[in-house]
């Protein structure tokens, strides 16, 4: 599985981060800022847990907590058909409720994701990881309207859909069910694609005494475990031991592909079906023959993911204070 190539002198593999912060999107950004491993080379905002105004804002401030000055992009406000649903009742009105951390200055007139996207694959020396944490609106849109952008995207590792149950209904993930269309685009575009989906995302679980060990590592640390607080409470009503950071499974599959475990299969997403749509349906048994397309994640080294996720918030320290 191609995994991005160093930048030269950098050593790092080049990535761009598109999110819907979010509290696991913004856990996802502090991995990939931490971790020592990428260089960010630009972050772009898409609608799904909140409004793209929302998730835009919220983007700017986890980039201003990093101290990192990279172009970010808001993105469309809706989907490519359909109108939008968002997360609130689990990522809050704002979409990262409850999270006290600073406004940025925003531009009077924020740059379009799909400039920033365009522009950052095109402009690249390298191929370019893209890393969707959120619907795939921005990708799609820029794939449809600039498909010369490919040439530049070594593999999309994508956070989304699911092998088995859905979460925001019984048959779809919620990144997949908010744009389904967008989601067939990115299937069928061609492009390496890695889908990280409930089904290991669901194993990359923090418990609540390591949201405590993560709160005594800076001020980075403080910021991670405030947000875990927050979004472990949807997910303790539902039941669950401990908090899935769903985006950050994704992140690390970019720096440590080792970390999953993958197998090729062919996806195809359902956008009709009353009670389906949304839903991946994820072909691992090779049953309709159609030509694989994706490379799915079944497992995730758990362990391994911990390990990552503390070693990068305790490099991050008291972050852009340094
Ligand atoms: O289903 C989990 C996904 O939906 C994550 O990306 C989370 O941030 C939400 O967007
Ligand atoms: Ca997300």
């Amino acid at each position: 599985m191609g995994d991005g190539k160093a930048m030269q002198g950098t050593g790092r593999i080049p990535v761009v981060i598109d999110c819907d912060p979010g509290y696991d999107d913004a856990i996802a950004l502090m991995l990939a800022a931490g971790c020592g491993q990428l260089e960010i080379l630009a972050v772009t905002a898409v609608a799904g847990n909140g409004p793209v105004d929302s998730t835009y804002r919220n983007a700017a401030r986890v980039l201003r907590f990093l101290g990192m000055d990279v172009p970010l992009g808001k993105g469309r406000a809706k989907p490519l058909l359909g109108y939008l649903v968002t997360s609130g009742a689990v990522h809050g009105k704002s979409a990262m409720d409850g999270v006290a951390l600073p406004d940025p200055a925003l531009p009077e007139v924020p740059p379009a994701a799909f400039d920033v996207l365009t522009k950052t694959l095109l402009d690249s020396p390298r191929k370019v990881l893209l890393v969707p944490t959120g619907p795939l609106t921005n990708v799609a849109v820029a794939l449809l309207a600039r498909p010369e952008i490919a040439d530049k995207i070594e593999r999309i590792i994508w956070m989304g859909g699911a092998i088995g149950k859905g979460n925001i209904t019984p048959s779809a993930e919620f990144n997949a069910y908010v744009d389904p269309e967008a989601a067939r685009v990115v299937f069928d575009s061609g492009l390496p694609v890695t889908m990280v989906g409930l089904d290991v995302t669901h194993k990359a679980l923090i418990y609540p005494e390591q949201v405590e060990d993560l709160r005594g590592l800076g001020k980075a640390g403080e910021l991670a475990a405030e947000i875990l607080d927050r979004y472990s409470a949807a997910y303790k009503r539902r039941g669950f031991a401990g908090v899935p950071i769903h985006d950050a499974a994704a992140v690390a599959a970019a720096f440590e592909p080792g970390i999953i475990k993958t197998q090729r299969a062919r996806v195809d997403v359902e956008l009709s079906g009353e009670h389906t749509r949304g839903r991946t349906v994820v072909d691992l048994s090779v049953t309709t023959g159609r030509e694989p397309n994706c490379d799915v994640a079944v497992d995730i080294d758990r362990e391994r993911f911990v390990e990552l996720l503390f070693s990068a918030i305790g490099n991050l320290g008291d972050s852009d204070e340094e």
